[in-house]
Protein backbone atom coordinates (compact mmCIF):
# COMPACT_ATOMS: atom_id res chain seq x y z
CA UNK A 1 0.00 0.00 0.00
CA UNK A 2 2.71 2.57 0.96
CA UNK A 3 4.55 1.40 -1.99
CA UNK A 4 2.28 2.98 -4.22
CA UNK A 5 1.31 6.24 -2.10
CA UNK A 6 5.46 6.85 -2.17
CA UNK A 7 5.47 6.15 -6.20
CA UNK A 8 2.80 8.60 -6.45
CA UNK A 9 5.26 11.17 -4.78
CA UNK A 10 8.56 10.77 -6.63
CA UNK A 11 9.54 13.45 -9.16
CA UNK A 12 11.41 12.21 -11.88
CA UNK A 13 14.24 14.15 -13.22
CA UNK A 14 16.63 13.78 -16.37
CA UNK A 15 19.86 14.83 -16.18
CA UNK A 16 20.33 15.74 -13.09
CA UNK A 17 22.98 15.70 -10.80
CA UNK A 18 24.85 15.26 -14.44
CA UNK A 19 23.56 14.19 -17.84
CA UNK A 20 22.15 10.54 -18.25
CA UNK A 21 21.06 10.30 -14.57
CA UNK A 22 17.31 9.80 -14.09
CA UNK A 23 17.30 11.98 -10.46
CA UNK A 24 14.60 10.42 -8.35
CA UNK A 25 13.48 13.87 -6.08
CA UNK A 26 11.30 12.90 -2.80
CA UNK A 27 10.56 16.61 -2.06
CA UNK A 28 6.32 16.03 -3.25
CA UNK A 29 6.55 13.16 -0.42
CA UNK A 30 8.08 15.17 2.50
CA UNK A 31 5.67 17.71 1.43
CA UNK A 32 2.88 15.77 1.77
CA UNK A 33 2.07 15.04 5.88
CA UNK A 34 -0.88 12.82 4.45
CA UNK A 35 1.53 10.11 2.32
CA UNK A 36 5.12 10.91 4.06
CA UNK A 37 3.06 9.96 7.31
CA UNK A 38 1.54 7.07 5.91
CA UNK A 39 4.99 5.47 4.98
CA UNK A 40 6.51 6.49 8.04
CA UNK A 41 4.01 4.50 10.04
CA UNK A 42 4.90 1.28 7.92
CA UNK A 43 8.07 1.58 8.38
CA UNK A 44 7.91 1.83 12.26
CA UNK A 45 5.05 -0.97 12.55
CA UNK A 46 7.78 -3.26 11.58
CA UNK A 47 10.49 -2.10 14.35
CA UNK A 48 7.89 -0.92 17.87
CA UNK A 49 9.94 -2.40 20.85
CA UNK A 50 12.73 -3.52 18.98
CA UNK A 51 15.07 -0.40 18.75
CA UNK A 52 17.34 1.50 20.56
CA UNK A 53 18.48 3.93 18.11
CA UNK A 54 17.62 5.18 14.64
CA UNK A 55 20.78 6.46 12.59
CA UNK A 56 20.39 8.53 9.50
CA UNK A 57 22.64 9.56 7.12
CA UNK A 58 23.34 13.15 6.01
CA UNK A 59 21.46 14.84 4.81
CA UNK A 60 17.96 13.44 3.30
CA UNK A 61 18.16 10.45 6.00
CA UNK A 62 18.16 12.94 8.90
CA UNK A 63 14.45 14.12 6.95
CA UNK A 64 13.53 10.05 7.25
CA UNK A 65 15.61 9.31 10.28
CA UNK A 66 14.54 11.72 12.86
CA UNK A 67 10.46 11.19 13.10
CA UNK A 68 10.76 7.95 12.62
CA UNK A 69 12.60 7.65 15.88
CA UNK A 70 10.17 9.83 17.48
CA UNK A 71 7.26 7.37 16.75
CA UNK A 72 9.46 4.65 17.82
CA UNK A 73 10.25 6.19 20.88
CA UNK A 74 14.12 5.73 20.51
CA UNK A 75 16.82 8.28 19.78
CA UNK A 76 18.28 9.48 16.40
CA UNK A 77 22.18 9.51 15.66
CA UNK A 78 22.84 11.58 12.64
CA UNK A 79 25.53 10.03 10.50
CA UNK A 80 27.63 13.23 9.37
CA UNK A 81 29.38 13.89 6.51
CA UNK A 82 33.11 14.65 7.10
CA UNK A 83 34.03 17.73 9.08
CA UNK A 84 31.11 18.96 10.96
CA UNK A 85 31.06 17.22 14.14
CA UNK A 86 33.56 17.78 17.06
CA UNK A 87 35.98 15.27 18.39
CA UNK A 88 36.62 12.24 18.85
CA UNK A 89 34.87 10.48 16.26
CA UNK A 90 34.84 7.57 13.96
CA UNK A 91 35.40 7.84 10.29
CA UNK A 92 34.53 5.73 7.06
CA UNK A 93 35.26 6.40 3.69
CA UNK A 94 33.45 5.11 0.60
CA UNK A 95 33.73 5.11 -3.31
CA UNK A 96 31.86 7.59 -5.54
CA UNK A 97 31.83 7.51 -9.12
CA UNK A 98 34.49 9.71 -9.11
CA UNK A 99 36.27 10.29 -6.21
CA UNK A 100 35.72 9.50 -2.31
CA UNK A 101 33.54 10.57 0.96
CA UNK A 102 33.68 10.39 4.34
CA UNK A 103 31.22 10.07 6.73
CA UNK A 104 31.46 10.24 10.93
CA UNK A 105 29.79 9.59 14.06
CA UNK A 106 30.93 10.68 17.65
CA UNK A 107 33.43 7.73 18.80
CA UNK A 108 31.25 6.93 21.58
CA UNK A 109 28.02 6.54 19.73
CA UNK A 110 26.36 3.24 20.11
CA UNK A 111 27.58 2.72 23.81
CA UNK A 112 24.37 2.10 25.56
CA UNK A 113 22.37 1.35 22.15
CA UNK A 114 23.37 -1.78 20.73
CA UNK A 115 20.17 -2.33 18.72
CA UNK A 116 20.26 -0.29 15.77
CA UNK A 117 17.62 0.59 12.46
CA UNK A 118 20.14 2.28 9.62
CA UNK A 119 17.61 4.46 7.55
CA UNK A 120 18.30 6.37 4.09
CA UNK A 121 15.56 8.03 1.64
CA UNK A 122 17.56 5.99 -1.49
CA UNK A 123 19.62 3.47 -2.39
CA UNK A 124 21.95 3.15 -5.37
CA UNK A 125 25.07 1.87 -5.60
CA UNK A 126 24.91 1.17 -1.35
CA UNK A 127 28.24 2.70 -1.22
CA UNK A 128 26.60 4.92 1.07
CA UNK A 129 24.75 2.62 2.95
CA UNK A 130 27.57 0.16 3.48
CA UNK A 131 30.10 2.76 4.92
CA UNK A 132 27.21 3.28 7.29
CA UNK A 133 26.50 0.17 8.49
CA UNK A 134 30.36 -0.98 9.03
CA UNK A 135 30.47 2.52 11.05
CA UNK A 136 28.20 1.22 13.38
CA UNK A 137 29.12 -1.69 13.38
CA UNK A 138 32.61 -0.82 14.61
CA UNK A 139 31.28 1.45 17.17
CA UNK A 140 29.30 -1.90 19.38
CA UNK A 141 26.16 -1.69 17.19
CA UNK A 142 24.53 -4.53 16.13
CA UNK A 143 22.71 -3.01 12.64
CA UNK A 144 19.49 -4.61 12.89
CA UNK A 145 18.22 -3.52 9.59
CA UNK A 146 18.92 -1.14 6.84
CA UNK A 147 15.46 0.37 5.33
CA UNK A 148 14.84 2.67 2.64
CA UNK A 149 12.08 5.05 1.57
CA UNK A 150 12.97 4.05 -2.48
CA UNK A 151 15.29 1.72 -3.94
CA UNK A 152 16.95 1.60 -7.08
CA UNK A 153 17.13 -1.97 -8.39
CA UNK A 154 19.22 -1.60 -11.52
CA UNK A 155 22.23 -0.44 -9.22
CA UNK A 156 22.93 -2.96 -7.37
CA UNK A 157 23.03 -1.58 -4.16
CA UNK A 158 21.33 -4.72 -1.95
CA UNK A 159 24.69 -6.67 -2.93
CA UNK A 160 27.29 -3.86 -1.38
CA UNK A 161 24.99 -4.75 1.45
CA UNK A 162 24.77 -8.82 1.82
CA UNK A 163 25.02 -9.20 5.15
CA UNK A 164 22.23 -6.87 6.11
CA UNK A 165 18.53 -7.02 6.15
CA UNK A 166 17.35 -4.34 3.61
CA UNK A 167 14.06 -3.23 3.12
CA UNK A 168 12.66 -0.75 1.07
CA UNK A 169 9.08 1.06 0.72
CA UNK A 170 9.66 1.08 -3.09
CA UNK A 171 11.51 -0.64 -5.55
CA UNK A 172 11.75 1.09 -9.16
C1 LIG B 1 22.16 10.14 -1.77
C2 LIG B 1 21.11 9.40 -0.99
C3 LIG B 1 21.91 8.30 -0.32
C4 LIG B 1 22.99 8.00 -1.32
C5 LIG B 1 22.67 6.76 -2.09
O1 LIG B 1 22.81 11.02 -0.93
O2 LIG B 1 20.46 10.25 -0.06
O3 LIG B 1 22.48 8.74 0.92
O4 LIG B 1 23.05 9.12 -2.24
O5 LIG B 1 23.68 6.49 -3.03
P1 LIG B 1 24.54 5.17 -3.02
O6 LIG B 1 23.63 4.03 -2.65
O7 LIG B 1 25.04 5.07 -4.43
O8 LIG B 1 25.65 5.34 -2.03
P2 LIG B 1 23.79 12.16 -1.42
O9 LIG B 1 25.20 11.66 -1.34
O10 LIG B 1 23.34 12.69 -2.74
O11 LIG B 1 23.66 13.25 -0.29
P3 LIG B 1 22.44 14.17 0.24
O12 LIG B 1 21.49 13.29 1.00
O13 LIG B 1 23.15 15.10 1.14
O14 LIG B 1 21.80 14.82 -0.96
Amino acid sequence: MSAEVLLAHVREVPDFPEPGVLFKDLNPLFADPTAFGAVLDEIAGRWNGQLDLVAGIEARGFIVGAPLAQRLDVGFLPIRKAGKLPGPTRTASYDLEYGTATIEIPADSCADSPRVLLVDDVLATGGTAAAAAGLLAEAGAQVVAFEVLLEIGALGGRTALSGYRVSAVATV
